[in-house]
């Protein structure tokens, strides 16, 4: 791994906001023998030289998927290994976070009972920790589900409806997004997706309507600062329309 970014990226061009679902750890592990376990415990190192790049380039937020509401459905020693693992690795990592100037939060049912306690309480002390730091926002979608983000929202909705505070008429999707986990987020304009499969998996489903995807056969453990820059390269060359139109040929012969 490199010290700097040595892939060319246009630095003028960065997206505020990157978005990453870290896949692959399983089938990393696996190639080389070991457990699914080990391909996680590899996957650290390449999120911290991730953190390190994004910084580097000056990106705001940085969002990465690391525990879905369907994760639950893995065994149970590789669960409690992901739950022991993010405990483990909030200890060894806040204050280097702290340092680098991160805001570190958390998006998704945190409180979930299934949730180590131990774990909360350390998601918490990260969390406030870094509260005041400006550098960038690394948020963690940790027992996270677009679908469920989306239904705690209508249930909120729902109790201003019945407190009175609200009419069904004036909800719009600004209403909705006040409701999310994390309303100051914005959007991302770029998500990335490793080790070669091209679905959401349910991240970000309201947030990335219109962001860019950019999948990458890369495993998770074998990306890195210069993967995230290559992965921004290809996103500075797309076009991006919100489903507007650009009719040149017409332009070109009115003109
Ligand atoms: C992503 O890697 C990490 C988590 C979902 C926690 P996987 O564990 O999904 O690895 P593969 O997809 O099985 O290779
Ligand atoms: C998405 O990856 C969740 C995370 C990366 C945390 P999965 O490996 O769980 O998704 P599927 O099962 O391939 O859709
Ligand atoms: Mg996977």
């Amino acid at each position: 791994m490199a010290d700097r970014i040595t892939v060319d990226v246009d630095r003028d061009a960065i997206p505020a906001h990157v978005g990453i679902i870290m896949d692959g750890n399983g089938r990393w592990a696996n190639a080389r023998g070991l457990h699914r376990t080990q391909g996680h415990a590899r996957g650290e190192p390449a999120l911290f030289d991730v953190v390190h790049g994004a910084l580097e380039l000056g990106i705001e937020w940085l969002t990465v998927y690391t525990f879905s509401t369907e994760n639950w459905d893995r065994d149970e020693y590789e669960v409690s290994f992901l739950m022991q693992f993010n405990v483990d690795l909030l200890e060894r990592r806040k204050d280097e976070l702290n340092d680098l100037g991160v805001r570190v939060l958390f998006m998704g049912d945190v409180d979930d009972e299934r949730v180590p306690q131990e774990l909360r309480d350390r998601i918490r002390s990260a969390e406030e920790l870094t509260a005041d730091n400006t550098t960038m926002t690394m948020v963690f979608a940790f027992n996270y589900g677009g679908r469920v983000e989306i239904v705690d929202a209508i249930k909120r909705v729902a109790a201003d409806l019945l407190a009175g505070e609200l009419r069904p008429g004036e909800i719009d999707e600004q209403t909705v997004m006040d409701h999310l986990y994390l309303p100051d987020m914005p959007d991302p304009e770029l998500v990335i997706r490793t080790s070669g499969e091209q679905r959401t998996s349910n991240f970000l489903l309201w947030e990335a309507a219109y962001s860019e995807y950019v999948f990458t056969p890369v495993l998770w453990p074998d990306f890195d600062r210069d993967e995230l820059a290559r992965c921004i390269a290809e996103y500075q060359g797309r076009d991006r329309r919100f489903g507007g139109a650009v009719d040149e040929s017409f332009t070109e012969s009115a003109g």
